[in-house]
């Protein structure tokens, strides 16, 4: 584990802070001694976090709408004078043939998976730069590193958000702002029972069939704490996930032919 205390005292801001990832992320944050805003459209899960043991703070925020980011950086920038670290984590997932899918859908998936990490880094960044200092970290995916049949739109834009927080890392670190892109494989959460499926297609189904097994939430926060730690420039968990990227980077063809084209067939009914 890293510097116990690295934590104490950061105001933190996690996007999609309600659920999965982001609140298992919220728990360990708050457990090393940082002041952690979950920012959420889910009003009864923040409710509950408000009512519950912990001291997370509850934030309303629809990271799609750039005046209702504004807002939520303003808050809390005003209520502790900085903002050390923004997680842009919020996300949804759209599953099925790319064919079938309404560009209604496409456009969902667009603002609340990429367009909300580019006016979060921006609003943020602003910020930090004033500071002299702060970390933002996107969350991107596997996906993002090698590609999803059936998941295109997700995958596509889960590879901008890789590609678009590794260059910024480069440029930030000359305003003393670091940039980190958080690269999960399976974990538990409600992503894939809420998922946007389109006609008869079954997202939970297709990802239980890999025969993957996902981590706790919980394990994810421990790791995504520690990679922003130790600034990594990439954080990817489970160790499976890091061992089929590095095979997949290597041996392209062989993985596709073994774990990417199989996610393709048609789904038996
Ligand atoms: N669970 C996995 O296996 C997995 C794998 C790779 C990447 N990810 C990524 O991790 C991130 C977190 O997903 P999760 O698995 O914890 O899912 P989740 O559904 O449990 O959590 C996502 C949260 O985002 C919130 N949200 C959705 N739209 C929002 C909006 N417009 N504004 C604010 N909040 C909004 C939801 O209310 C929910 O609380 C996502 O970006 C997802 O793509 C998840």
């Amino acid at each position: 584990m890293s510097d116990p205390k690295y934590f104490s005292g950061k105001t933190v801001i996690v996007t999609g802070g309600a659920s999965g990832i982001g609140l298992g992320l919220c728990e360990v944050l708050e457990g090393r001694g940082a002041i952690v805003y979950a920012a959420d459209t889910n009003a009864q899960r923040l409710d509950e976090i408000a009512d519950g043991p912990g001291n997370i703070r509850p934030l309303a925020l629809d990271v799609s709408k750039e005046d209702n980011f504004l807002k939520a950086i303003e808050h809390v920038v005003r209520e502790h004078g900085k903002l050390d670290i923004l997680v842009n984590n919020a996300g949804i997932a759209l599953a099925g043939d790319f064919s079938e899918t309404p560009v209604s859908d496409i456009e969902k998936i667009v603002a609340v998976n990429f367009w909300s990490v580019i006016h979060g880094t921006r609003m943020a960044y602003a910020q930090m730069i004033e500071q002299g200092y702060g970390h933002i970290v996107n969350v991107s995916s596997s996906g993002g590193a090698m590609p999803v049949p059936k998941q295109a739109m997700y995958s596509a834009i889960k590879h901008g958000v890789l590609g678009f927080s590794h260059s910024l890392r480069e440029e930030a670190v000359h305003h003393g702002v670091k940039v980190s892109t958080v690269l999960p494989g399976m974990v538990q959460s409600d992503l894939w029972e809420n998922a946007v499926n389109i006609k008869s297609y079954d997202m939970k189904r297709s990802m239980e069939s890999t025969g993957l097994k996902p981590i706790t939430q919980r394990e994810a926060g421990e790791a995504i704490a520690d990679g922003i730690a130790a600034n990594h420039r990439s954080i990817i968990f489970p160790r499976i996930n890091g061992i089929i990227l590095a095979l997949y980077r290597f041996f392209p063809n062989l993985m596709t032919r073994l774990v990417v084209t199989p996610l393709a067939a048609p789904e038996k009914t």
